[in-house]
């Protein structure tokens, strides 16, 4: 391992001597690793990568995508703590190895991550982080990046896609599932509504960063104030309260996403409450007034999605996600069906929380 990080720092000229090296095991995409040089008697910490490029496809489009990101935040707040990924002598941000591993070197930023998604303060804290994070590039033009996954977030097309798949009903599976596709049938234009107003041009085209989990967000290790937003392998063109919605639906979730006893499954008013305040108050100048105003139904609609995409993925054979159990990908489902309702449910509630936190702020 030591003759590879060796060689990683030669080709992104890193200068001095390599002194230590040790794995970063938070997150589980990508293999971390933090590392560190001598010049001087001085010594100065990097973070190496190596890409999972099984699980993403187009590497090179992706470090394009950082590239752009990086570099806007960073020439546009020259004082803050951004990232700065390194280039080889060809100008490129990452390089590959004679066997086909893929690197990249990043400044190491001192720092904690926090995994638990319990304490109020940690979830107003990465809102506060991914709200930044969307006024920080509320002025970046978000076509100029690529789609590394084509129609990610198209709600619209998930759910076209889980309705063919039910007309052809491959493994035989639909007969399970009529409850459930009956509660799709019912939701699915309007949840489908924020993708079609998007696709027609009616919402602005933002970044969206795809993954805003707390463990992608650096915090201060004494003030646990957030520092940097990390993990920008799914930063695509898309809809910024689509971010929030993906963050609330995770983050507000009670139990885990394949909780098996539904009675436990509820959204937490609480965690969304925290999270919409850090996000809101960092947004509430850049967004539009269509953005803040669908906070909630994006939430509601990017739950709808994700559940059909389990569904689907029940109904054709457990293709895409990785499964425990044979019916991993059904209980996933009805899990984030659950949450859906309860989120549909408590709406009123929602809206008010997000017009009182836009007023106060
Ligand atoms: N620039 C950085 N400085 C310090 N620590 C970092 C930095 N970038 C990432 N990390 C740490 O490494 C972990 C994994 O990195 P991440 O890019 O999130 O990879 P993965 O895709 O595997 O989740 C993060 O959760 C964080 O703890
Ligand atoms: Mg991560």
């Amino acid at each position: 391992m030591v003759e590879i990080m060796k060689l990683v720092g030669e080709k992104f000229r890193l200068p001095g001597e390599l002194y230590s090296y040790s794995t970063i095991t938070m997150g589980n995409v990508n293999s971390t690793y933090k590392v560190t040089y001598e010049m001087d008697g001085r010594l100065k910490s990097y973070l190496f990568q190596q890409v999972n490029t099984h699980a993403f496809k187009k590497p090179v489009e992706i470090m394009k995508n950082i590239d752009h990101v990086t570099t806007f935040i960073r020439q546009k707040y020259p004082q803050q703590i951004t990232l700065h990924f390194h280039h080889t002598a060809d100008g490129a941000n990452y390089y590959i190895t004679d066997e086909n591993s893929f690197w990249r070197v990043v400044n190491y930023v001192e720092s904690i991550t926090i995994n638990s998604c319990d304490d109020l303060s940690v979830i107003e804290a990465t809102g506060k982080a991914f709200g930044n994070f969307q006024t920080q590039l509320s002025d970046f033009d978000g076509s100029v990046l690529y789609e590394t996954i084509p129609g990610f977030h198209n709600t619209k097309q998930r759910l076209d896609t889980l309705f063919e798949h039910i007309e052809e009903d491959p493994c035989g599976r639909v007969k399970e599932v009529t409850e459930e596709l009956e509660y799709l049938s019912q939701v699915r234009e309007r949840a489908a509504d924020l993708s079609v107003r998007f696709a027609r041009g009616e919402i602005p085209k933002r970044v969206t960063h795809n993954d805003t989990k707390a463990n992608n967000v650096l915090f201060h290790k004494e003030t646990k104030e957030p520092l940097v937003v990390v993990d920008l392998d799914t930063i695509m063109p898309g809809m910024s309260m689509y971010d929030f919605g993906d963050a609330v639906r995770f983050i507000a979730n009670a139990v885990g996403e394949d909780e098996p006893d539904l009675s436990k499954v509820y959204f937490d008013t609480e965690k969304f409450k925290a999270f919409a305040k850090g996000f809101i108050r960092e947004t509430k100048n850049s967004l539009t007034e269509i953005e803040l105003q669908n906070l909630v139904t994006a939430s509601f609609s990017i739950t709808i999605e994700l559940a059909s995409r389990f569904l689907d993925d029940y109904l054709v054979g457990n293709r895409y996600f990785r499964c425990e159990y044979p019916k991993h990908n059904l209980v996933r489902a009805r899990c984030q069906l659950k949450l859906a309702q309860d989120i549909d449910k408590k709406s009123p509630a929602l809206e008010q929380i997000v017009r009182d936190v836009i007023e106060q702020v």
